[in-house]
């Protein structure tokens, strides 16, 4: 158990309260955020790099989805993302995919299940 706590994500209860999270962690020894969201009831979490010119999604926006909710939206050139998978839906860098980050919850608390993963703050 002491080694979830180190990977807190955060409560579904926070989660459930806010469009979505961003926590700062150290993935693969690289120091990176991540994007926390619910979508058609379900969590969801990558690395907020968008592969276009390697910015956060929410870089220009408070937001990460479009305006129809239904797709991820980087707010510095408009690329759109499949929420459930991450694939890019826009021509230049089509089928790429932004890097997801598995969860898994525990009686309402969500961690990060990933083994080279380790939370910043
Ligand atoms: S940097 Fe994300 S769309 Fe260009």
């Amino acid at each position: 158990m002491a080694d979830d706590n180190a990977k807190l994500a955060c409560t579904r209860d926070e989660l459930d309260k806010a469009s979505y999270l961003t926590r700062k962690i150290c993935f693969k020894k690289q120091p990176v955020s991540a994007i926390i969201f619910a979508f058609e009831g379900s969590v969801y979490a990558y690395v907020n790099h968008c592969m276009h010119m390697h910015r956060p999604l929410n870089c220009e926006q408070d937001a990460i989805f479009d305006e129809t909710g239904l797709y991820l939206r980087c707010s510095m050139h408009g690329f759109i993302f499949d929420p459930k998978t991450g694939e890019c839906q826009s021509p230049v860098c089509l089928g790429q995919r932004l890097q997801s980050l598995r969860l898994k919850e525990i009686d309402g608390v969500l961690y990060f299940a990933e083994k080279h993963l380790t939370l910043i703050d």
